[in-house]
C-alpha cells in the first residue's frame, strides 16, 4: 500500500545526501525556512532543499520563486571573502561558505558556516510574543551572525538588502538615518498606491524596507548605498564601507560593515530587518498602523528599540521554544513537537496587530489576519477557526462589523473584505458560508470565554450571539446547499460536517449562556448525526460527505466537543472513527474525503486530536513524514497529495503554501489546557 510513497522518498533522499552529506539537519530539514516571518508583508523563506547552496541561493518571499529577496552575508577572513548567505552572482576572487549544520526551533533557523579558518552561525530569529504586544507588533526580525571562537583572524562581516523587499525594481528611493549608534537603511517604492500589492507576488508596494545595525562590542560599523558591484568590492578589497550613499539605481544595495577586529574570541553582530507601513490596514475607512506606533512613531526610533529589546526577546524566545517541544513531546511525541515548532512562526506571520492611525488608541488595538495564498481575504472567520487553536482570539472586528449598516444577514459573515489589506466589508460577490462561519462565531466566543475567564465579548455581542445561535437552531441540522470552509468540494446539501459543525456550536452556545435547551438540541442533533446514521454509513462506522451520500469524510468539526468536554457526540463516535481511518489511509496519509488524492494537515491534526490508537499515530506521523521527506520547497503547505496524481507524487504539495491556517496543528496539545503561556 505504501510502495510508491516510500520508493519516491527513498529516491530523493539519496539524491539529497550526495549534495549535501556533510550537513547536518535538526530536527529535520523542512520544505523551507523561516528566516523573517513577522507579518504578511515580512515573509521571507529560504527553500530547504538548497541548504546546501546557502550561499548562492536567494531568500524568497513566501509567494516563491517569482519573488527572489535579495539579502546577503559576505565575511571576510584575513581578507579572503566567503559569500556565507544569498549571493546569487559571486564578486570575482569570493568563495562559498560551507553550511555545515541547519536547525529550526519555534522562533530561530540557523546555518552554521564555514568560511575559511573560522565558523560563523545566521541565527534568523523572529520573535513570537502572545502576551507581549508591542514586541509582537514590531514589523521587525533579527539576524544575528555570530563568529566562532577559533585561532586568531582578522574578520569582518558584511550584509546588504535591495529594492526587491519594496515589491518592485523598476522605481525606488533610499535614506540613511541614525538613533545612537544605530544605523538605519530605509528603501521606498516611488509613484505606488497606499494599499497596494504586487499582483504576482502580493508583496506590498506601500510602505519601506528597513535595514538596520549597530556595533558589536569591540566592532566597528561603516555602511554605503551604491550599486551592488561597488558596494561588495569595496568591502572585498578593503573590509569597510565608504559611507557615501549614490542615488538608487535597480541594482543598487544598502550594505553595512563590521568589522570585527584581530580576534580568536567568539563575537556576534545582529542586524534587523523589516517592513514598515505607517497605513498598514484600511479597517472600513479608518486607517490602522502598527500597535508598537503608540509608543515609537519614528521607524528609526522603533528599530533602534528592537535592536534593544534583542536580549529580552531572545531569552522569552528559549522558553517559548521549550514551551512548545515540551508540549508536542508530552502529548504525543517529537514527531509532533517538529510539526508544532515549524507551524508556530507561520500562523503568526498571517497576523497583524493594529491600532487607529490617528488616535493611537491602545483601547481600541484589532488583530487582521491574511488569508495568505488561498484567495488574500482579510479577516475569513473560518481562517481564524482554523488557527484556532494556537491562541484563542475574541473576534471583536466581526461583531463590530455586523452590527454595522453594511451587513443586514441574519448569519455570520465570512470576511471583511476580499483583498488585505483592505478590511472595508465583504463584497455581495464574496464567499458566504452561513452555518460555517456562525458556528465558528459561536464557538470562537466559548473558547475566548474559558480561556481568558473574559465574560465581556458574550456579554456584549450577546443579541448577535444569540442571532447565529438560532439562526443554526434553525437552518443547521439539515444545511441548504452552501459552501463550507472547504470551498474547494464546492457548495453542497446536507453536509455532514457542517450539521456536526452546527451540533457543536449549539451546545457550546449552551453552556456559554447557561441555557440548556440549545445544549439539549447540540447533543440531540449529534444523536441524530452519528446514532441514528443520519451522517453516517448504514452500519455506523463513518461519516460520510453528506447524509446518506458517500464518500466518507474526514470530519473534523466536533473538535470543539472533544476540547471543551461538551457532551454532544457520544463516545463511540470517536471510537469508530479511531478504528476506521487507519483502513483509508492512502500512500502518504489520509485524505481529506474518500474521493479525493490530497489531504489536510490542518484537519488531519484536529482529527488527531478526537481519535485514539493507531489513528492518532498515523496522522501525525504521516505528517511528519510529509514535512520531512524532502519532495517540497514551499513554506508549509497544508495541502498535500496523499497519493500519485497527474505527475504529482505522494508526499508533494499542492498549491497552498505559507497560510497561517497551521494553528490547528495545535489541536492535540490543546487538550491539555489553556493559558500555557505566562
Ligand atoms: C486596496 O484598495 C486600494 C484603494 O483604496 C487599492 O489601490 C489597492 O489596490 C487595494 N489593494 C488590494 C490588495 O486590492
Ligand atoms: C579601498 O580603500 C582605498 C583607500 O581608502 C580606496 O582608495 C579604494 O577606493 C577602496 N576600494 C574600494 C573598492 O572601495
Ligand atoms: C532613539 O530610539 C529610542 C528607542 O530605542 C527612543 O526612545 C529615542 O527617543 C530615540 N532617540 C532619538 C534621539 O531619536
Ligand atoms: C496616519 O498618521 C500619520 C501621522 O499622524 C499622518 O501623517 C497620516 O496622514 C495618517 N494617515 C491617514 C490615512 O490618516
Ligand atoms: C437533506 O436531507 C434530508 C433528510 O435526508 C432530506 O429530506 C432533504 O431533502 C435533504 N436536502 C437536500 C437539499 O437535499
Ligand atoms: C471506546 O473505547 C474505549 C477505549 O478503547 C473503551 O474503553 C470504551 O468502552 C469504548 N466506548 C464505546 C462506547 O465503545
Ligand atoms: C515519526 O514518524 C515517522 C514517519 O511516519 C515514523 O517512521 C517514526 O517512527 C515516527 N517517530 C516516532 C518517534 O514516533
Amino acid at each position: 500500500m505504501f510502495a510508491r510513497g516510500v520508493r519516491a522518498v527513498a529516491l530523493m533522499s539519496s539524491f539529497v545526501v550526495s549534495i549535501s552529506e556533510a550537513i547536518q539537519y535538526t530536527p529535520l530539514q523542512p520544505p523551507s525556512y523561516p528566516l523573517a516571518v513577522r507579518s504578511p508583508y515580512l515573509s521571507a523563506w529560504f527553500p530547504g532543499p538548497s541548504v546546501g547552496s546557502l550561499a548562492s541561493t536567494n531568500a524568497q518571499f513566501w509567494s516563491g520563486d517569482a519573488a527572489p529577496l535579495v539579502w546577503t552575508v559576505l565575511a571576510r577572513v584575513d581578507g579572503t571573502t566567503y559569500n556565507l548567505f544569498g549571493v546569487h552572482t559571486p564578486n570575482d576572487g569570493t568563495q562559498p561558505g560551507e553550511v555545515t549544520a541547519a536547525t529550526y526551533t519555534s522562533t530561530h533557523s540557523t546555518f552554521t558556516v564555514t568560511a575559511g579558518q573560522r565558523s560563523f552561525t545566521l541565527d534568523f530569529f523572529s520573535p513570537v510574543s502572545p502576551k507581549n504586544l508591542l514586541r509582537q507588533s514590531l514589523p521587525f526580525s533579527y539576524l544575528t551572525v555570530t563568529l566562532a571562537a577559533g585561532d586568531s583572524h582578522s574578520v569582518q562581516v558584511y550584509s546588504d538588502i535591495d529594492s526587491t523587499w519594496t515589491g518592485q525594481q523598476s522605481d525606488s528611493t533610499w535614506s540613511h538615518s541614525t538613533n545612537g549608534s544605530t544605523r538605519v537603511f530605509q528603501i521606498t517604492a516611488v509613484g505606488t498606491a497606499t494599499y497596494s500589492q504586487n499582483a504576482e507576488t502580493e508583496q506590498a508596494l506601500w510602505g519601506s524596507a528597513v535595514y538596520a545595525t549597530r556595533p558589536g562590542s569591540g566592532s566597528s560599523l561603516s555602511n554605503q548605498a551604491g550599486p551592488l558591484s561597488t558596494v561588495r568590492q569595496g568591502f572585498i578589497d578593503n573590509g569597510t564601507l565608504t559611507g557615501s550613499q549614490a542615488s538608487w539605481t535597480s541594482d543598487g544595495v544598502t550594505g553595512f560593515a563590521h568589522d570585527l577586529g584581530t580576534t580568536a574570541d567568539q563575537s556576534a553582530v545582529t542586524f534587523a530587518i523589516g517592513h514598515v507601513r505607517e497605513e498598514s490596514i484600511n479597517y472600513l475607512g479608518a486607517a490602522q498602523t502598527g500597535y508598537y506606533r503608540a509608543t515609537y512613531p519614528e521607524t528609526v526610533d522603533a528599530v533602534s528599540y528592537f535592536l534593544d529589546d534583542y536580549d529580552d526577546a531572545n531569552s522569552e524566545s528559549t522558553r517559548f521554544d521549550d514551551l512548545i517541544q515540551t508540549t508536542g513531546s508530552t502529548s504525543f511525541g517529537s514527531n509532533y513537537s517538529d510539526i508544532l515548532a515549524l507551524s508556530t512562526r507561520q500562523v503568526y506571520g498571517g497576523i497583524e496587530i493594529v491600532i487607529p492611525n490617528d488616535s493611537l488608541d491602545t483601547s481600541q488595538t484589532k488583530a487582521f489576519i491574511k488569508e495568505i495564498s488561498s484567495d488574500g481575504n482579510i479577516n475569513t472567520v473560518d481562517v481564524i477557526y482554523a488557527t484556532f487553536p494556537i491562541f484563542y482570539a475574541p473576534p471583536h472586528s466581526h461583531f463590530d462589523y455586523q452590527a454595522s449598516k453594511g451587513y443586514s444577514e441574519s448569519y455570520a459573515v465570512h470576511d471583511l473584505g476580499a483583498n488585505y489589506p483592505n478590511a472595508t466589508g465583504h463584497l455581495e460577490s464574496g464567499e458566504s458560508m452561513p452555518v460555517e462561519e456562525s458556528g465558528n462565531l459561536i464557538i470562537l466566543t466559548y473558547a475566548y470565554q474559558a480561556a481568558s475567564e473574559d465574560t465581556d465579548l458574550a456579554t456584549t455581542y450577546s443579541s448577535q450571539l444569540e442571532t447565529y445561535a438560532k439562526y443554526l437552531s434553525n437552518n443547521g441540522l439539515y444545511p441548504a446547499s452552501q459552501l463550507s470552509l472547504n470551498d474547494a468540494l464546492g457548495a453542497l446539501a446536507n453536509q455532514t460536517n457542517l450539521g456536526v459543525k452546527a451540533a457543536t456550536a449549539l451546545a457550546a452556545y449552551g453552556k456559554l449562556v447557561d441555557d440548556n435547551s440549545y445544549l439539549r438540541q447540540g447533543r440531540d442533533w449529534a444523536d441524530q448525526i452519528w446514532t441514528d446514521h443520519l451522517g453516517t454509513d448504514d452500519a455506523g462506522t463513518r461519516f460520510l460527505i453528506q447524509y446518506g451520500t458517500n464518500p466518507w469524510f474526514l470530519v473534523f468539526n466536533h473538535y470543539a466537543d472533544k476540547l471543551f468536554g461538551l457532551d454532544a457526540f457520544p463516545e463511540e463516535a470517536y471510537n469508530a472513527t479511531s478504528t476506521f481511518y487507519p483502513t483509508v489511509r492512502d500512500d502518504a496519509g489520509v485524505p481529506l474525503d474518500g474521493s479525493l488524492s490530497w489531504g489536510q494537515t490542518n484537519w488531519q491534526a484536529a482529527v488527531a486530536a478526537t481519535v485514539s490508537g493507531e489513528a492518532r499515530d498515523i496522522l501525525i506521523n504521516d505528517m511528519w513524514a510529509y514535512i520531512s521527506n524532502g519532495l517540497n520547497d514551499a513554506p508549509f503547505s497544508d495541502r498535500y497529495w496523499v497519493k500519485a496524481n497527474d505527475g504529482a507524487s505522494p508526499g508533494e504539495s499542492y498549491s497552498f503554501r505559507a497560510r497561517p491556517t497551521l494553528g490547528s496543528h495545535f489541536s492535540l496539545a490543546a487538550l491539555s489546557g489553556a493559558n500555557i503561556w505566562p
